[in-house]
């Protein structure tokens, strides 16, 4: 099999000019598909790295963007003969991790190790900002379930630009029963395992967003897998786990898998944001929003040599009905159930002073519009006695012992999007929990509004139940809660649509002598930069 690994000599160059990339048939700007996608190597972008529990350092550079790498910065690494790019940290359940960031770049920047359920200090987000030239150790203990979490930056308001211009990598946590699974399922990473970074790009280089972004989020026509755009992965005949991270800023995706002649290839999820589910379940969609991750398990065993399938979102209303404050009856959810009997605070505000323009998706490629992602191109023959076992994880069922409830309103006035009428202070802490408590958290997303994608730090979730889902998100429904099949297993991130209600459980029970800070914010990062986000005290 033929693979193509991220390699590039010149990134470690501090130099800040920008190539521009080549023309593409659909979009102008983005580059061509159909190029191999790419997979960590020994060296280059996303190497797999063992760090173990010695000291390391990760040093956050500028870089210039080539024709093969979009990005304009990126987190650096050497080991030995080995230079690594956004390395992906290979780290044990229950190790410790030792790792130093090293700030090359001009601006100020922190690290935060997005879904580790860390201390505030090595939470990477409320702690202070890491100037050029300066350096932040990290200590840490792994102390969560096997899982592909990540790691991106996160300096109030400007968390958007940095991670957008390549400043992302993942975390892949190991333990026995991910081992046992990889046995199962006969698959090695780089190989049968593969990792698919999903990113939408403006033609062009580094971040710049306008006023329409910073309100609706940042969207670009160019989908990019590893940084390629629409890439082509040759596979065999037989089974593969793809691990998928939306690392988007504003898109969510509906990904399903298509062969040549339009129909649908089932897949089976294994996992989501915090590990492998129970037990697998079938599936032939998904909608993954920003910082969501999947682990699925396609089987091409049934397809012939010379067969394609396509990895597409397909095609969903965006609900960015965030315009139609001033017309609510145009609001085909409006009068349904508990979430909207509720009265709107903010009709009629906010339009008539900062209504932001209606969203048009840059006359590009609005979120909504299906397109393809990727493809799978069918070269080789092979066996593989691998198959997906019943049992996944140990996972156990929530617990709602005693929870109290949180009810967290999301909406937008006076042109700020908030979270219970209220714009990230920071220093502020609105939420005060108590250690130990056991919360039942109300994420009810107001009908004029647009999706968000709810994350909160420090604390794994669990979805209990959706209520008043739009139609289309009510028919995915696996169970009589409301619930979809990504919200079976342990959540940091959950997509709450217009008129929703998500029910989710959170047990805040931590380690740590004294109180501990986190955040809960979208992760539509203009969102989460324009103060769609709330300090939680946990003391
Ligand atoms: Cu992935 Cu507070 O972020
Ligand atoms: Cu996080
Ligand atoms: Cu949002």
């Amino acid at each position: 099999m033929r693979r193509r690994t991220f390699l590039t000599a010149t990134a470690a160059a501090g130099l800040a000019s920008f190539a521009p990339r080549g023309e593409n048939q659909a979009f102008a700007g983005c580059g061509s598909p159909g190029v191999p996608l790419p997979q960590p190597g020994r060296d280059g972008y996303f190497s797999r790295w063992s760090i173990g529990d010695r000291a390391v350092t990760l040093e956050v550079r500028t870089r210039v963007a080539s024709a093969s790498v979009p990005w304009t910065r990126v987190f650096a690494a050497a080991d030995g003969d080995r230079t690594l790019l956004n390395p992906t940290l290979v780290v044990e359940r229950g190790q410790r991790v030792d790792l130093t960031l090293a700030n090359a770049m001009p601006d100020p920047t922190i690290v935060h190790w997005h879904g580790l359920a860390n201390d505030t200090r090595n939470d990477g987000a409320l702690g202070p900002l890491v100037a050029r030239g300066a350096s932040f150790r990290y200590t840490y203990e792994v102390r969560d379930r096997a899982g592909l979490y990540w790691y991106h930056p996160h300096p109030h308001g400007a968390t958007a630009g940095q991670a957008y211009d390549g400043l992302f990598g993942l975390i892949e946590v190991g333990d026995d029963e991910d081992r046992a699974l990889r046995k199962a399922l006969d698959v090695v990473p780089g190989e049968s395992e593969l990792v698919l970074v999903l990113q939408d790009r403006k033609p062009g280089g580094a971040y710049a967003a306008n006023n329409d972004d910073r309100t609706h989020g940042h969207f670009g026509p160019c989908l990019t897998v590893n940084g390629v755009e629409r890439p082509q992965q040759t596979v065999a005949t037989r089974g593969y786990r793809l691990r998928i991270l939306n690392a988007s800023n504003a898109r969510t995706y509906r990904l399903a898998f298509s062969a040549a002649n339009g129909a649908r290839v089932p897949f089976t999820l294994l996992g989501t944001d915090g590990g492998l589910l129970a037990s697998a379940v079938a599936c032939r969609e998904a909608f993954v929003s920003p910082a969501e991750r999947i682990d699925v398990h396609v089987d091409f065993s049934a397809l012939a040599i010379g067969d394609a399938v396509t990895l597409e979102t397909l095609a969903f209303d965006p609900m960015h009905v965030e315009n139609a404050v001033a017309d609510k009856a145009a609001d085909p959810h409006a009068g349904h159930g508990a979430a909207a009997s509720a009265p709107d605070p903010h009709a009629g505000h906010g339009a008539a002073a900062t209504a932001p323009e209606p969203h048009a998706g840059h006359g590009s490629l609005a979120e909504g519009v299906r397109a393809p992602v990727m493809t799978f191109a069918v070269r080789t023959r092979a066996a593989s006695t691998g198959r997906v076992p019943a049992t996944l994880s140990s996972l156990a069922a929530p617990v709602t012992d005693g929870a109290m409830e949180r009810p967290l309103r999301l909406g937008f006035a006076k042109g700020r999007w908030r979270i219970n009428d209220r714009v990230f202070e920071m220093g502020s802490f609105p939420i005060e929990v108590a250690r130990g408590a056991r919360e039942l958290w109300l994420f009810r997303n107001y009908h004029t509004s647009m999706p968000h994608a709810m994350h909160l730090h420090g604390f794994p979730m669990r979805v209990l139940a959706r209520e008043t889902s739009p139609d289309f998100i009510a028919a995915l429904a696996v169970d009589d809660r409301g619930r979809l099949p990504t919200d079976l297993g342990r959540k940091d991130t959950v997509l709450v649509w217009p008129g929703e209600t998500v029910r989710a459980v959170v047990d805040f029970a931590h380690p740590w002598r004294d109180p501990q800070d986190y955040l809960v914010h979208c992760h539509n990062l203009e969102h989460e930069d324009g103060g769609m986000m709330l300090g939680v005290r946990v003391a």
